[in-house]
């Protein structure tokens, strides 16, 4: 397989001889730069697999520029060459990753064999990519369940969008997995090789978040002693992944466009424009359209970001999805946890169904994650999930002693005292008409006969002018 190579020397005669003997032996593509400034230049517009450089040059060293080649792309294979070629000097460039070191005289040999050796390198680095990134893929959407049509539909433009480089927004209240999607695209992208780069819109300041992301210049504020790079440049050939959105200052929205726009962006106190190439996945909990008519919002980078879109509906609203979120937790946690607990009993799933998580699929994790904490059986049960209240024994219980018994005993005590009194106040503003109770609390109808069953309340009681019938 052919590949691209690169040589830069301030000596053009070297520059000359070098190409025409790896244009004349091999078949792949030479270029030639003699200063190391144009030289990264050249290769930040389109990486080499190989770099043959100099070691003295004057403005900037081989070994400098072997570590900013590095910066820009880990896996490249650089050669340096020298006719001062010390041993220390070599051991510092092996050290610093260079491919291999060679001194000047060479026979023309020499450096077929060496840049043969580093051609087969990356055919290695080439391949080991592609797996990297199927691995990673496939972890990635396996990462996320859902069995809802909703859900489905989602995964299918996931594998749909992936491979593109359009900038995609995930809009969705919190906790839907909005950050999963974006996980998902990026894993499944040409990009996958290398880590997705993510940024919280909402955590920094502004004048920390613009220098956050695009950098700055050394000298650009009081404490910017060096340069920096942003994570827009560290995102090169990945995926910037902007969360929270909405809370991106009316500044930073601007300079994103122009990111967007012209793939084009400026360190904190640069005068000269960087070029970017990377893809921006965005995602928010606002509902933009409403920020965008108050005014926050710029409209037209609301557009710009918005060409893929992806929303992701409340949990309540595709509760067909937890069952197998729920298992899918079970069996994550149960592992985590060291428990063998291998199902969730029907009551249980019941009681899951009845619940609207307002913290959506974060909150049906969290409650799995403490059930199986909890639980001790085989199955998880109704009474491992503490649904009725925020994981503490209902406050002022009747039971004064509650704290001074076994905790599985005082717990089951305290969940049917709560279902008795539950219950008790749900049939009492019914009138003792079930339907009309269970309606009321969101739960089924079969459900709530259950829970009258097990706390030994019935319906009589409180119909005509009855009072209370708990005990
Ligand atoms: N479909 C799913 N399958 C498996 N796990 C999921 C799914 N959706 C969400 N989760 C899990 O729920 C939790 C919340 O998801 P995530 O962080 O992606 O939500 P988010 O929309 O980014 O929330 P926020 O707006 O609060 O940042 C994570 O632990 C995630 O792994
Ligand atoms: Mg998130």
């Amino acid at each position: 397989m052919s590949g691209r190579i690169l040589i830069v020397d301030d000596e053009t005669d070297m520059l000359q001889l070098l190409e025409r003997i790896l244009s004349d032996e091999t078949d792949h593509a030479v270029a030639t730069r003699s200063d190391p400034e144009t030289a990264l230049a050249a290769f930040r517009e389109c990486p080499f697999d190989l770099v043959i450089t100099d070691l003295k040059m004057p403005k900037m060293g081989g070994i400098r520029l072997l570590d900013e080649l590095k910066t820009i792309h880990p896996d490249v294979s650089v050669i340096l060459m020298t006719a001062y070629g010390t041993i220390e000097t070599a051991v510092e460039a092996i050290r610093k990753g260079a491919f291999d070191y060679i001194t000047k005289p060479f026979r023309r040999e020499r450096i077929l064999v060496t840049v043969g050796k580093a051609m087969e390198w990356q055919a290695i680095v080439r391949e080991n990519r592609t797996l990297r990134r199927a691995l990673a893929s496939k972890e990635d959407l396996d990462a996320m369940v859902g069995s809802s049509a909703a859900m489905k539909e989602i995964f299918e433009r996931i594998r749909q969008v992936a491979p593109t480089n359009g900038t995609v927004t995930i809009t969705g209240e919190s906790g839907t997995g909005k950050e999963l999607v974006a996980r998902a695209v990026h894993g499944l992208s040409r990009r996958a090789a290398r880590q997705m780069v993510t940024i919280n819109c909402a955590a920094l300041p502004e004048n920390v978040m613009e220098s956050e992301l695009f950098g700055h210049v050394k000298g650009a504020f009081t404490g910017a002693w060096q340069d920096k790079k942003g994570l827009v440049a560290e995102a090169h050939q990945s995926t910037l992944f902007l969360d929270e959105i909405g809370d991106l200052s009316p500044t930073l929205q601007t300079k994103l466009l122009r990111l967007l726009q012209e793939g084009e962006y400026k360190p904190v106190g640069g005068v000269a424009t960087q070029k970017a190439d990377l893809r921006i996945i965005a995602a928010t909990n606002h509902d933009l359209k409403a920020d965008i008519e108050a005014k926050i919002f710029r409209e037209d980078l609301y557009y710009r970001l918005n060409v893929l879109r992806f929303h992701l509906p409340p949990l309540r609203e595709r509760k067909s999805d937890i069952p197998r979120l729920a298992y899918h937790f079970l069996r994550k946690y149960a592992a985590i946890n060291d428990k063998a607990i291998r199902e969730i009993s029907p009551s249980a799933m019941e009681a899951l169904f009845s619940q609207d998580f307002p913290g959506n699929v974060r909150e049906l994790e969290n409650l799995i994650e403490r059930g199986v904490i909890f639980c001790r059986a085989d199955a998880l049960e109704v009474r491992d999930l503490w649904l009725d209240n925020d994981g503490g024994p209902p406050p002022g219980d009747a039971s004064s002693d509650l704290y001074s018994r076994p905790f599985r005993e005082a717990k089951d005590e305290a969940i049917l005292n709560f279902h008795r009194r539950y219950i008790g106040r749900l049939l009492q503003n019914s009138g003792g008409n079930i339907s009309r109770a269970a309606e009321t609390a969101g739960i089924q109808r079969q459900y709530l006969h259950r829970l009258m069953k097990e706390a030994g309340i019935e319906a009589e009681g409180f119909r005509g002018d009855a009072g209370s019938g708990t005990s």
